[in-house]
Order: C-alpha cells, then sequence, then structure tokens
C-alpha cells in the first residue's frame, strides 16, 4: 500500500487539513485538490516561475516543493489577492498599466510584486528587476510588468494612508 502521510496548514487564510502521498508537489495539491488554477504551471522544474506563491510568505516555485514541507505554514495564491469583481491593489495596477498579454506569467509576477512590496514598499527600478528576474514572461518585454509594479507600490502606499 502506498504510504499517505497527513498535513494542516494554511491556503489564503483558509485551514486545510489532506491525506497526501510524500511525493505529492504543492502545485499539483493546489491545483488538483482545490481547483486553484490560478497556480499556473509550465516548465514543471523551478524554472520559469509560472507557479510562484507565497510560502510562510516568501516566493517559491510550487511545483518544486513537496506538499508535506509546508505542514504547519502557510500559502498564499493569487486567489488570495482579490476577488472577481474586486481586484486587489497589485492586480489593478498590473491591469492599469498593461501588466500582461497572454496572462499566463501573470499570477506568478503578482506574488512576487506582492513580496516584494511587502519587504521593500517603495522599490527603485533595479530593485523591481532584480526580484522578477526569477520569473519569465514571453509576452510583454517586461517593461510594463515593471511599471506595474511601480503602481502597484503606490497604490499601496495610498491605501496604507
Ligand atoms: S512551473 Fe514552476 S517554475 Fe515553472
Ligand atoms: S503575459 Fe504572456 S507570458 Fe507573460
Amino acid at each position: 500500500m502506498t504510504e499517505r502521510i497527513t498535513i494542516a496548514f494554511e491556503v489564503d487564510g483558509r485551514p486545510r487539513e489532506e491525506e497526501i502521498a510524500p511525493s505529492t508537489v504543492l502545485a499539483d495539491l493546489l491545483r488538483d485538490r482545490y481547483a486553484m488554477t490560478g497556480v499556473k504551471t509550465s516548465c514543471e522544474r523551478g524554472v520559469c516561475g509560472a507557479c510562484t506563491t507565497l510560502i510562510d510568505g516568501v516566493p517559491a516555485a510550487s511545483c518544486s516543493v513537496f506538499a508535506f514541507s509546508v505542514d504547519g505554514g502557510t500559502v498564499e495564491t493569487i486567489a488570495g489577492q482579490g476577488a472577481p469583481g474586486a481586484p486587489g491593489p497589485v492586480q489593478r495596477a498590473f491591469a492599469e498599466c498593461g501588466g500582461f498579454q497572454c496572462g499566463y506569467c501573470t499570477p506568478g509576477m503578482i506574488m512576487l510584486a506582492t513580496a516584494l512590496l511587502r519587504a521593500h514598499p517603495d522599490p527603485d527600478d533595479e530593485r523591481i528587476r532584480s526580484w522578477i528576474s526569477s520569473n519569465v514572461c514571453r509576452c510583454t518585454g517586461y517593461q510594463m510588468i515593471i511599471d506595474s509594479v511601480r503602481r502597484a507600490a503606490e497604490l499601496l502606499r495610498e491605501e496604507a494612508r
């Protein structure tokens, strides 16, 4: 019989308990069990960043993380960043600045931006470039993503006032 383990963790603020195979990958757990298809998978080798989520607040390629490793921790995904008709500030900034074309990389970029702006509320372009360099976008040429992150910083600072 295949070994199973039980993990308990939080996804976008919601407690979850799951029985999983030790080899279960976090991205598959999120997508297949919770239908969180906003977590995109592409390379599935930890290279492109499409699947970026925040694990205990830190960006991570969820295609390359075993689900058991988030036991007792928190996972944040694009689904927690806003709701249909009520996008969060980082999502609004990407929409406003045209920070996407096909949109496939966008959830990962938005999660990266979210972590960046928590750590550095007023980043310069060099810092933004450095942070988003872990993720691949095949469409935009990146400049509009950089503009979006800068705008997101403004919106978040306005909200914090
Ligand atoms: S799908 Fe996870 S890094 Fe590419
Ligand atoms: S918008 Fe298409 S991959 Fe980035």
